[in-house]
């Protein structure tokens, strides 16, 4: 009998099509996100489920699912699921890292340069009619903070920090790197975190978000970073306390940031960040190219495909359950 899938929403590419061949699928066809108490109900009788980052899949959810075997999260992240009571079941957890490497790294600097140098406070200055020949252009009319010669210091040097070095070596930026374990990068000078807040212009968070990193960016560390820092988050927003960040911000201690992640996603309407001109904001939007999301559903489908056919998924999260 053909193993049932349940896929949490409409993928982009064509994989997914192969994938409904092989098995008896069932994609939640909106409107919008499956609504998280929907889940429980639709993956009860299924062995196989892809899911998106938006899905919580937690131990109660996997005390009630019996049947399931396999889980692949169209996601390089997977702090949404509980990756160790997956692992207590021996069920195998897919994920679809290096693919958005680049267009991350992209949003990053996007963040980066946008902060530095006003963009979205200059599009919003001219939109809101403000841009008049009494106040047509002076010296130091919208000036920012210089990226070129600056210190950059990126946390955690995986696959997408490393893609951020590179690009800020190419702006003429000095590079700073603190990851867990060390790790040589050429170009990158490794520091201790304290070291790498206290002399980055720039800092620009890129690890995953876990017991050990969440909270990171705590109000102590802020309060240590260098005055008139930029920081930029395109990881995770439970790793930086916002209500700290936003009060460095407003008090002048922090010059801007660039925030695509935060700790309540959506965003809501009072979080302090959003009244605050000298931050950028992004709907979690890191790896959100049309190339790049086709990518990320392809391998998250080839996980699944792995699944049925009792192979070991391609990219797993916890391959000890093969052991
Ligand atoms: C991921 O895959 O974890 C990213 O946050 C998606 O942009």
């Amino acid at each position: 009998m053909d193993k049932k899938i349940f896929v949490t929403h409409q993928l982009p590419g064509e994989r997914i099509h192969d994938l409904g061949q092989m098995c008896d699928m069932n994609v939640w066809m909106g409107p919008g996100l499956l609504p998280g108490g929907a889940l429980r109900e639709e993956v009860s009788e299924c062995q196989g489920l892809l899911c998106l980052l938006t899905d919580a899949v937690d131990k109660k959810l996997l005390d009630s699912l019996p049947n399931l075997e396999f889980v692949s999260s169209m996601s390089t992240g997977v702090d949404h699921i509980d990756v160790a009571a997956l692992t207590e079941r021996g069920i195998p957890l897919g994920h679809t890292p290096g693919v958005l490497v680049d267009a991350t790294a992209n949003a990053a600097f996007a963040l980066l340069l946008s902060a530095a140098r006003r963009v979205v406070e200059a599009d919003r200055y001219i939109r809101q009619g403000n841009w008049r020949n009494d106040n047509a252009w002076s010296p130091e009319f919208f000036t920012g903070k210089d990226v070129t010669g600056a210190t950059i210091g990126i946390i955690g040097l995986g696959a997408i920090g490393q893609a951020v070095a590179k690009r800020a070596a190419s702006f003429g930026m000095h590079v700073l790197g603190f990851n867990r374990s060390e790790r040589d990068v050429p170009g990158v000078e490794n520091v201790s975190l304290q070291e790498l807040l206290l002399r980055s212009d720039f800092v620009s968070v890129h690890v995953p978000l876990t017991a050990q990193t969440r909270n990171l960016l705590n109000a102590e560390r802020i309060a240590s970073m260098k005055p008139g820092a930029v920081l930029v988050n395109t990881a995770r927003g439970g790793i930086v306390d916002e209500p700290a960040l936003a009060k460095a911000l407003a008090a002048g201690d922090l010059y801007a940031a660039g925030i695509d992640v935060f700790a309540i996603e959506p965003v809501e309407p009072d979080n302090p960040l959003l009244a605050l001109p000298n931050v950028v904001v992004a709907p979690h939007i890191g790896s959100a190219t049309t190339r790049t999301r086709v990518r990320m559903a392809d391998l998250a489908v080839d996980n699944v495909i792995a699944a049925l056919h009792g192979q070991p998924m391609p990219f797993c999260v916890n391959p000890e359950v093969y052991n």
